[in-house]
């Protein structure tokens, strides 16, 4: 039975791709305030997200502690103060005996975790995947999101299981909100690092599963890497674009307390958010390509569409979007509105051809 959360990809932020195992409440309550102060969460980010290493001991009767040096006061404490700022607050445990970093894991406690989370006020569940030897991927998760239901508190659930056994085909049927597609993602543009993918090689495992995706049940092609570093900024604006136009889950992964006013104005970029958060929940996709460019569309709730033109390529190349390409007669006119630039740029127009940086996206939206 459906949960009727996530009606529209999440979007926060979360502990794990800037700060791993080294979290504290007091750091945690810091990427809050700084949600609030920096605009984020007027532009729409809801959730904090604490991964994984929270976790003490669990005591002789089995319930589970946070580390008591890390969070001196506790969850509900944390959970007291993201909420009276409005926020939302999510927490982490895995579907095995011991969790990817080595602290207890909900085997064999999954009722009693969800019913710990709960007193806590926790409102979001990310539930991984390690030290789960033979166990079956769909039951497992179907028994964690059962014992969350019982609970009675509304907790979006998330499937952390890595797109090993392909969850886009059962992660909704066993009450999932959304599911990870893939391996971890790394910092950096192409390629592989210790078993961890660069942005491109996660947006060709995660662009085929387009008819997965809808309100309630996503696709998640894991949380941003925007401001870390390991990209320029074309590539993190073509990282975030093409996250919007895949409809995912927008979970910040970098130190909200230190951005820069490229990585602010970034990830608070509203146009292309709206995309994101479009109310039809359609994930969008590529519907032509050439010789190192892509046109990807997106079809919105006005009857309009999100189009990225992208170029992969490591020279500036020009990208044409042919409404052919979208669905439209090749009579239709459009006036198309660049989301970067924040202004329209072509009316009445009959398709739309720009220049386009190496590794970059052009991002407009048309109205017909
Ligand atoms: C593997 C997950 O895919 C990551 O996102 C993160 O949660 C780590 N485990 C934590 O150990």
């Amino acid at each position: 039975k459906p949960n009727h959360l996530a009606m529209t990809p999440p979007m926060g932020w979360n502990t794990w791709n800037k700060f791993a195992c080294d979290i504290t409440a007091e750091k945690i309550e810091r990427a809050a305030d700084a949600m609030v102060a920096s605009g984020m969460q007027k532009a729409g980010y809801r959730y904090i997200l604490i991964d994984d290493c929270w976790q003490g001991v669990r005591d002789k009767d089995g319930n589970i502690h946070a580390d008591a040096v890390r969070f001196p006061k506790g969850i509900r404490a944390l959970a007291d103060y993201v909420h009276a700022k409005g926020l939302l607050l999510g927490i982490y445990s895995d579907a095995g005996t011991l969790t990817c970093g080595g602290k207890p894991g909900s085997r064999g406690h999954e009722f009693q975790d969800a019913r710990q989370y709960a007193a806590w006020q926790v409102d979001y569940l990310k539930y991984d995947w390690c030290s789960t030897g033979t166990q079956d991927g769909p039951s497992s998760y179907r028994t964690m999101a059962d014992a969350l239901r019982e609970t009675g508190r509304p907790i979006v659930f998330s499937i952390c299981e890595w797109g090993t056994a392909n969850p886009w085909t059962w992660g909704e049927g066993q009450g999932g909100n959304l599911w990870r597609v893939s391996a971890d993602i790394t910092d950096r543009w192409d390629g592989m690092k210790n078993y961890s993918l660069g942005v491109l090689p996660i947006i060709d495992l995660m662009e085929p599963l387009y008819s997965y995706a809808g309100p309630g049940h996503w696709n998640d092609p894991d949380m941003l890497e925007v401001g870390n570093g390991g990209m320029t900024e074309a590539e993190e604006r073509s990282h975030f674009s093409l996250w919007a136009e895949m409809s995912a889950p927008l979970i910040a992964g970098n130190d909200l307390t230190a951005m820069s006013p490229f990585v602010k104005a970034t990830l608070t970029n509203e146009e292309v958010i709206a995309v994101d958060q479009d109310a039809l929940g359609i994930q969008g996709h590529r519907v032509a390509r050439g010789e190192g460019w892509e046109v990807w569309s997106k079809p919105l709730s006005d009857g309009g569409r999100a189009v990225v033109l992208f170029n992969r390529s490591a020279k500036r190349l020009t990208v044409t979007a042919k409404w052919s390409d979208l669905g439209y007669p090749l009579t239709a006119r459009a006036t198309v509105r660049d989301l970067w630039k924040k202004r329209d740029v072509a009316h009445d127009a009959q398709n739309y051809s720009d220049s386009v940086e190496p590794h970059g996206v052009v991002m407009v939206r048309l109205k017909f």
